[in-house]
């Protein structure tokens, strides 16, 4: 309704992980860089943790994005981690688009395996993808754990990506978990965004929805510190707040979003509580780390050489912001 008086093709803060929305922050591309290079160079294990909302499947939903016309890139995704072992296995192959129902574990395992080693012998890759990965049961992370001793003397068969909540690197980190976390190859965080960021963050979603850089901002400085201070830089309630901010400017009718609607939005989604995980706490990788996977992803946006050539279909020149916090 408010994107007629605000100029907009499309609503700019949808909550839905849209890869058209994506904003290549230096921690998404980091991210993705991992999980690409983790594939492509057949690592084995890839973890990816972040908190709710910092844009975990919308980083997977771009991988895929990136994968996805690979002709020698096979993938299962699996959403729902709360499954038994069999389960697992049968929603794995179908996934893969070979026959499960009605056969036993052994025999799953053993179709699974075939269809590995057949893949592998023509040089192709097949990846499994387990997004919301915290819910994995230690049974699951261990079946997968031996999923992952499908291997050649020289290759992995089985490239495998985890994708989950903080609890999933407490749950890899137990003892227990020992022998899986010993063959995790790559493993990344996703960090809530700093306010620099913040302000790409909203400005870049605005100009994807329609708005026009060169126009009066709708969001001014101002309320973007407010969104940035109530929403600790995690995308997904910057997305909530700015959403409302946009509805409450529209009853409003005023062009722009003042400070005082993002407290009045704040107080209305009961966000004007202190947010406790503070990102600042978190341990940030070094910047010679970030800027490599940043070079990294910039050959593969803009490189036309090598062997990712035909892989370059997001298609989203990466700006990065320098972190402030
Ligand atoms: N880098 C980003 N660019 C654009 N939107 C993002 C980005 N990161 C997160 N979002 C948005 O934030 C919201 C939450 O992302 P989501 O991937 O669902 O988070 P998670 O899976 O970590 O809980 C979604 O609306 C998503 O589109
Ligand atoms: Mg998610």
């Amino acid at each position: 309704m408010y994107k007629t008086y605000f100029n907009l093709a499309r609503n700019p803060f949808e909550l839905t992980p849209d890869p058209v929305c994506f904003v290549p922050t230096r921690w998404h591309n980091e991210a993705l860089a991992a999980l690409y290079y983790g594939i492509r160079r057949h690592k084995g294990f890839v973890v990816v943790t972040g908190e709710v909302g910092t844009g975990k499947t919308l980083l997977l939903r771009c991988l895929l994005g990136l994968l996805k016309d690979s002709e020698d890139l096979a993938y299962a995704y699996l959403f729902n981690a709360r499954l038994s072992p069999t389960e697992f296995l049968q929603y794995t192959l179908t996934d893969f688009g070979l026959h499960a129902s009605g056969k036993s574990k052994y025999e799953l395992l053993l179709d699974l395996g075939q269809f590995l080693a057949s893949r592998n012998s023509k040089k192709m890759t097949t990846v499994l993808i387990v997004d919301e990965a915290h819910h994995l049961s230690a049974e699951l992370l261990e079946e997968i754990r031996l999923l992952s001793n499908l291997e050649t003397t020289n290759d992995k068969l089985l490239q495998i990506v985890l994708v989950g909540q903080p609890e999933l690197d407490d749950k890899l980190d137990s003892f227990e978990l020992r022998q899986l976390k010993q063959r995790i190859a790559v493993r990344t965080r996703l960090l809530p965004l700093g306010p620099r960021e913040t302000r790409v963050y909203i400005e870049r979603r605005l100009q994807i929805a329609g708005a026009d850089p060169n126009s009066t901002p709708i969001f001014p400085e101002q309320a973007i510190q407010a969104v940035y201070r109530y929403s600790r830089g995690l995308p997904r309630l910057i997305n909530s707040i700015c959403e409302n901010a946009l509805i409450a400017a529209y009853a409003r009718q005023s062009p722009y979003v003042t400070p005082d609607v993002i407290e009045y939005v704040v107080e209305e989604l009961r966000l004007n509580i202190p947010y406790p995980p503070a990102a600042d706490n978190i341990k940030r990788h070094s910047d010679a780390d970030v800027q490599r996977a940043i070079d990294t992803l910039l050959d593969l946006y803009t490189s036309r050489r090598g062997p990712f050539a035909n892989d370059l279909s997001l298609g989203i020149p990466p700006r990065v912001e320098e972190r402030t916090s």
